[in-house]
């Protein structure tokens, strides 16, 4: 397998396609559960416009992303090779589709989660807002979650 230094040069970022569709939503349903739930709402991100990295052959991470006329946020972030640069790559195609259309980038995190929270204040975003919890939204989108007791409470959202 490569390393870090191996993937940040060998690593190719692409659109999602419908032959990614497959490997998209075991992902998805895997770390997620679906649908994925943010301050916006309930989403299906297997639907959405994104982007996978590939290194030789193997897909190491995903992005998807939704608009509307203003905004464009990240619905999921997934690397698969940690700490290699796959979610900067990532996050990086997402941020040039809103620059290209003027558009707010923006996503949630939730509190449970340091390692999302110190990359993206690693990449140059803000943290705009607390939204407090956020728990009970998610629950009511999700009542029967097989991912069991969430161990976050309130989201923190995040844009440049
Ligand atoms: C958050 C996540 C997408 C980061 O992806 P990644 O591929 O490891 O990130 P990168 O390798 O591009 O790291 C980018 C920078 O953030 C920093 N960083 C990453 N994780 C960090 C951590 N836990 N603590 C401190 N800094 C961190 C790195 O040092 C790196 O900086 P550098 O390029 O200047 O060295 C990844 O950890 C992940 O998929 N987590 C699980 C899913 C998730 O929580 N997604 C976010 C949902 S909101």
């Amino acid at each position: 397998m490569a390393g870090p230094s191996d993937t940040r040069r060998t690593m190719r970022v692409q659109p999602i396609d419908v032959s990614h569709r497959d490997w998209l939503t075991q992902l998805l349903e895997q770390y997620w559960g679906l649908p994925v739930v943010s301050i916006s709402g309930a989403h299906d991100p297997t639907l959405l416009p994104g982007f996978v990295a590939e290194d030789s052959g193997e897909l190491v991470g995903a992005v998807t992303y939704r608009t509307t006329d203003s905004e464009c946020e990240v619905v999921t972030l997934n690397s698969l090779r940690p700490r290699a640069g796959v979610g900067t790559e990532l996050l990086g195609a997402v941020k040039t589709v809103a620059e290209r259309n003027g558009l707010r980038l923006w996503l949630i995190t939730t509190d449970d989660n340091p390692s999302a929270i110190a990359f993206y204040e690693h990449r140059g975003m803000s943290r705009r807002a607390v939204h407090a919890n956020f728990v009970d939204s998610v629950r009511s989108h999700k009542p029967q979650s097989p991912h069991g007791q969430p161990g976050y409470r309130d989201a923190i959202e995040f844009s440049y």
